[in-house]
């Protein structure tokens, strides 16, 4: 047997335990007040750190029941991962500034943007503001071309055959209906219907996941051999180019022309971005590389949420009947707009009870201690800690959400009749509903996700009746880590609504 392992396996072998226990030791920081989940040690905690890849849902609610409202800690391969609980602790992490409790040094450590997005996504992200704004302020001039994109891109993938049932892989099928969607209002017609396009912008959201996830296995050091060994940026770039660089040329032809107002200016993301880019930030390069980084934000966490929610009506076929009645007898009185949408209450709290119930994380506010940080009280986490929020457990707690494990879905729908307004939308953040995250670094996105998710549901339960295959049930989730996503293989029957 040892004679089969080559030296040369040996020696990468070694170096990379040895790298890990090196770098392990030197940074591990003293965080001995803040009491542990799991094993613990200066050995036993890479234990502890592999166990949270496969148990953290289970390490996270162990932490939460004995410290809610306080810290604790689980290991993770190269540091201590923090972990919170309560608004006291939330809403102060949430205030501390940027140069103690960082958004930006902790996406990039999860994301590796420079072997992945880019750096200057992270590190310049003027697409943020205009996305929380231009793009949010669009949504109702653009709602016609959302619902048209919507209906079009399910008749496509939807091959229904009279009124039988007709199988369909759900995810695959989300995935290419919110690329579609998304796409209309990112960069238009006809490129937002380009198979190509859609393929780039899709396949390479999964390849930086991919990407990060396996450079994050290895020290600091090798990052850069590992990277640029898994890189997909380059060839994404190129294929991105053929795309956007046309479109990009002839747009700053008339922009240079006849300056930012020209009749017939295209009303869309990559427009704004082209108003508001600076210096180097102008060239098309770096613009095809910002369009993806923003596929790559927009799609699959709409994708993996609005799959969810289809298995949530599939399992429970007693909650179309009241979604349909809603969304008809809205649509009657309003025809089908933005503010009909804003009176959907009941698809907004099925939405809403969705990513509370199956959020793509267990955690949520992934922020890393740049300086010790002191809470008001007295907890500190030191310098190179991660921080975060245990919102899985949270989501979960039957004192915040009465009967928490149970999928509720016109749960905040009852709440709004009693009279109060936008705190219980989806898009509202607070300390108990966290998979927008909340506050500094929360997505900017969520107004315009809400608003294709909303349309989609509503689209959905008035055009199709849907079930699993016959002798199938909802499919349990994948997790890994804390990451959790619904089954991306599973099918659905859809048939044409068979109205009764
Ligand atoms: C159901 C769908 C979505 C969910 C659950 C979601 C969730 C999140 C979360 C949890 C964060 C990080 C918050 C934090 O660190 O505190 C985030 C960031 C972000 N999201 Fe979303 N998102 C969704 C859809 C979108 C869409 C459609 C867009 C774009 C149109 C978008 C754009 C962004 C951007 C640009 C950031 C980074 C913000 C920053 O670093 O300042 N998201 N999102």
């Amino acid at each position: 047997m040892l004679e089969e392992i080559s030296p040369l396996s040996f020696t990468f072998v070694t170096v990379i335990f040895l790298s890990i226990a090196i770098s392990k030791y030197l940074r591990r920081p003293d965080v001995d007040s803040i009491p542990t989940v799991g094993p613990g040690g200066l050995l036993t905690s890479y234990w502890g750190a592999l166990k949270f890849i496969f148990c953290a849902r289970e390490m996270l609610q162990e932490g939460y029941a004995n410290h809610k409202g306080m810290a604790f800690k689980i290991p993770g391969l190269f540091c201590w991962n923090v972990f919170l609980s309560g608004h006291k602790l939330v809403e102060e992490m949430r205030k501390a500034p940027e140069d103690h409790i960082s958004v930006v040094e902790r996406t990039s450590d999860i994301l590796k943007p420079k072997y992945t997005l880019g750096p200057e996504i992270i590190h310049n992200p003027y697409h943020t503001p205009i996305i929380l704004h231009q793009l949010t302020r669009s949504i109702a001039a653009k709602f016609p071309d959302m619902l048209d994109e919507i209906q079009t891109s399910f008749d496509d993938n939807i091959q229904l055959n009279g009124n039988e049932w007709t199988s369909v892989p759900a995810f695959g099928t989300v995935v290419k209906a919110m690329c579609r969607t998304s796409n209309r209002v990112l960069v238009g017609l006809p490129l937002c219907r380009d198979p190509d396009w859609n393929d780039l912008a899709t396949g390479f959201a999964l390849s930086v996941i991919k990407t990060a996830i396996i450079i994050d296995l290895f020290p600091n050091f090798m990052a850069p051999v590992v990277g640029t060994l898994l890189s997909s940026l380059p060839r994404s770039m190129r294929r991105g180019m053929k795309h956007l660089r046309p479109i990009i040329e002839e747009r700053q032809k008339n922009l240079d022309e006849y300056g930012s107002d020209w009749d017939e200016k295209p009303s869309d993301l990559l427009s704004w971005l082209m108003d508001e880019a600076q210096g180097e930030e102008r060239s098309a390069e770096n613009l095809v590389k910002r369009m993806l980084a923003i596929n790559f934000t927009a799609i699959h966490s709409s994708s993996m949420m609005f799959t969810q929610a289809l298995y949530h009506l599939a399992e429970n076929p007693q909650y179309v009947k009241p979604l349909r009645e809603e969304v008809e007898t809205i649509v009657e009185e309003e025809g089908w707009s933005k503010a009909a949408l804003t009176k959907m209450r009941k698809v907004d709290s099925f939405m809403k009870e969705t990513l509370r119930f199956d959020n793509f994380a267990f955690l949520s506010l992934p922020r890393k201690a740049l300086k010790d940080f002191t809470f008001s009280n007295g907890i500190v986490v030191p310098a190179g800690c991660t921080v975060s929020v245990a919102s899985m457990p949270t989501h979960y707690d039957s004192e915040i959400y009465e009967n928490a494990d149970v999928f509720n879905p016109f749960r905040f729908a009852n709440e709004k009749q009693e009279g109060e307004q936008a705190w219980h939308q989806m898009v509202s953040t607070n300390a108990d509903y966290l998979p927008f995250g909340h506050g500094r670094g929360s997505c900017p996105g969520r107004f315009f996700a809400a608003s294709e998710l909303k349309t989609m549901l509503a689209h959905i339960v008035v055009t199709y009746d849907i079930k699993f295959e016959d002798g199938a049930v909802r499919p349990t989730n994948i997790t890994f880590g804390p990451a959790s996503t619904p089954n991306m293989k599973a099918k659905l029957l859809f048939r044409k609504r068979v109205v009764e």
